[in-house]
């Protein structure tokens, strides 16, 4: 495995980002690891992938996607940090009382997994969100994506005891039941 340097992403990169998103759909366990099916994303026109990209990027204050990059330019893995306001309303329905970061769209290319990329990729998501005062970080995982899990708690997450249900507008994913892992700010 050659080496990787972790960054966020530029709004002109959004090609690069949905080249990624799109592969990590046609993963074995997308079932289980995503709330989104790959004929849906496909559809999106080249405007939802920039308007994505540009949310994302350097100059965007409530939501930051970080990327692995291979030594020749190849993007092999990927998270997203949103930030989840004191006071409103999460994507479920719920309320958020604390000022949190949600971590979603994590994906690491199978060939680079089991070493450095995924704790490299969360190391950069958790501390963005401490520098922009987050209070927490929480994230959702299906009660049967055990590897994801694994690499959850190996970056400092542990399960919460809430589970969210998949609310409406998710298609065949809504009525799912998703676990809450949190790493609070030490
Ligand atoms: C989720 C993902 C980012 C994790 O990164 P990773 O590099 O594969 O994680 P790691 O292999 O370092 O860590 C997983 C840990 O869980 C363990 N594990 C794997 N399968 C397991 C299982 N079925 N039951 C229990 N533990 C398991 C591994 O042994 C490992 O722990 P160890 O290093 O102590 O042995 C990556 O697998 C991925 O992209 N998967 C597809 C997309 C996905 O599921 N995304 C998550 C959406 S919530």
């Amino acid at each position: 495995m050659n080496g990787f340097v972790v960054r966020g992403i530029r709004a002109d990169e959004w090609r690069l980002a949905k080249a990624l998103r799109l592969e990590a759909l046609k993963d074995s366990a997308a079932d289980i690891a995503f709330l989104e099916t790959y004929e849906d994303a496909v559809a999106r026109p080249d405007s939802f992938w920039q308007e994505r990209a540009l949310g994302a990027g350097e100059a965007a204050g409530g939501v930051r996607q970080f990327v692995a990059e291979a030594a020749g330019g190849e993007w092999v893995g990927s998270v997203t940090v949103l930030v989840e306001e004191a006071g409103s309303v999460d994507w479920a329905g719920l309320p958020v009382e604390r000022r949190q970061g949600h971590v979603v769209g994590v994906y690491v290319r199978p060939e680079w997994r089991g070493g450095e990329v995924t704790p490299g990729l969360f190391e950069a998501g958790v501390e963005w969100a401490w520098e922009v005062g987050l209070e927490r970080v929480r994230l959702l995982v299906h009660p049967e994506n055990l590897r994801a899990q694994g690499a959850y708690r190996k970056v400092g997450f542990v399960p919460s005891g809430v589970s969210v249900p998949v609310g409406e507008g998710f298609g065949d994913f809504s009525g799912e039941v998703e676990i809450e892992f949190v790493r609070e700010r030490g």
